[in-house]
């Protein structure tokens, strides 16, 4: 007989989790605590915008195997529960908010069939697996815990989870692993890579990950500063480097930083418990990829007080992009959103187009005017600041676009827009890391 699944937890991870595993013939169970979002899911919405999770959500439900709930005793003839709940970073500090995950655990521990599984997804630092195998082991001593790190990215969350370029268990029974076998057959199947490993390993490689990719775009970002002060090019540099296939180009695409849920709270996160571990040192250099990250906010904000002027009272500002990357409407940590109410608070009168994120980005950040029209957004803007490279602003012909601005100065904050199609329509493009040089 089929396994029969829960997950628990229905954010980006877990809804996407549940419908994925539905469309691969299995029964799910998707909970929350949080009715609206129950409500939203068992009618086949997505309260977050993910391409393509919509539609297969929708199909899933219509298929009957994938159903959600509020009650958590509608779990208990599950094989396998996943919890796939945040992990915050805590307020006034950089470790990582763990009440969802205890709180997970405890309501689903008793619940759990013997020889059942509950298998850990969420980000987590280092040591919380096995503390939550013992408490779950406690509570019920039939039942087994794992770790299953998640590497999905938004944007591509329904493809990330069907094919995934590895599957990574930290189990500590041969039976846990079967288990898990069972459930990414089709994966198995496919020949994606399966690494077993125990569990402190298994929470490593999650944060490991993500620490190497922040440090790539930090890498790249601290060479940006450098072109700068050398007049040379970044997007040359990045591509010559790229080229190597040690290096490999992907995440060299310098600009305005990482944001999101997961880079920048996974990073400091894992400084937090490496200090905790006594080894402290190991990741300081963590502490530098966060700063790098983070100053790149305030040079493009030095680009635009010297395009326009030291004192930025009253001018005008159009900026393009409000989620933390494109293909998203999530504005956790978006840097965009962040130099928008930076100049904002400067005194400019800023308005913000984004074709997705504008009612997320409403909620957290009222001061700021926003526009769901991108001519509207440039109206009379005394300068243009491209923050997330969303297609459709590599698609504005800025020959038509001119005549509704004040001053024609495009920023690219993402280094994605086509400099010469710019300057030859008569902008002044300024980037990071490029010559601003005419
Ligand atoms: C990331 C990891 O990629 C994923 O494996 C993990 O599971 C969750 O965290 P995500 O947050 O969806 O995924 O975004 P990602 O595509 O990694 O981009 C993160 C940030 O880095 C974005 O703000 C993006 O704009 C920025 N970025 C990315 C750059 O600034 N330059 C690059 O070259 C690549």
């Amino acid at each position: 007989m089929a396994l029969k699944l829960s997950v628990i937890g229905t954010g980006y991870l877990g809804a996407t989790h549940a419908a994925c595993m539905s469309s691969l013939g299995f029964e799910v169970i998707g909970f929350d605590t949080e009715v609206s979002k129950i409500e939203l899911l068992s009618k086949g919405k997505v309260p977050f915008y993910e391409p393509g999770l919509e539609e297969l959500l929708s199909e899933q439900i219509r298929s009957g195997r994938l159903s959600f709930t509020t009650n958590i005793n509608d779990l208990a003839d599950c094989d396998v529960h996943f919890i796939c709940v945040g992990t915050p970073q805590v307020k006034g500090g950089n470790a990582a908010d763990l009440t969802y995950v205890n709180s997970a655990l405890e309501s689903i521990a008793k619940l759990v069939k013997a020889g059942g599984l509950v298998v850990g997804k969420s980000t987590v630092p280092v040591g919380t697996a096995t503390r939550l195998r013992s408490k779950l082991i406690e509570l019920n001593p039939k039942a087994d815990l794992a770790w299953n790190p998640e590497f999905l990215r938004e944007g591509f969350a329904v493809e990330d989870t069907l094919k995934p370029n590895r599957l990574v268990v930290g189990v500590v029974s041969d039976s846990a692993e079967k288990i898990l076998k069972e459930v990414y057959a089709s994966n198995l199947k496919e020949n994606t890579p399966w690494v077993r490993a125990d569990l402190p390993t298994s929470e490593l490689v999650k944060v490991a990950a993500n620490s190497f990719l922040a440090t790539k775009i930090s890498f790249i970002n601290a060479m940006a500063e450098i072109c700068e002060a050398a007049d040379g090019d970044v997007t040359v540099l990045a591509k010559a480097i790229g080229y190597d296939p040690r290096i490999g180009s992907r995440f060299l695409q310098a600009g305005i930083g990482f944001g999101g849920g997961c880079l920048p709270k996974d990073i400091r996160a894992f400084m937090a418990r490496a200090e905790e571990l006594g080894a402290k040192q190991a990741v300081e250099f963590l502490k530098e990829i966060d700063a790098i990250n983070l100053r790149a906010r305030q040079r493009i904000i030095e680009l635009v007080r010297k395009d326009l002027s030291d004192n930025l009272q009253g001018k005008k500002v159009a900026i393009l992009g409000a989620a933390f990357k494109p293909d998203s409407d999530d504005v956790r940590d978006s840097p965009a959103l962040d130099i928008a109410v930076q100049i904002q608070a400067a005194g400019a009168i800023v308005t913000v187009h984004d074709p997705k994120a504008i009612t997320n980005a409403q909620k957290r950040f009222p001061v700021l005017n926003f526009s769901t029209e991108i001519n509207d957004t440039l109206k009379d803007a005394e300068i243009v600041l491209h923050l997330t490279e969303w297609k459709i602003y590599r698609d504005i012909d800025p020959v038509k676009v001119k005549s509704l601005v004040k001053n024609a100065i495009m920023i690219d904050g993402r280094n994605a827009l086509d400099r010469q199609l710019w300057r030859s329509a008569g902008w002044k493009f300024r980037a990071l890391g490029r010559s601003n040089n005419e």
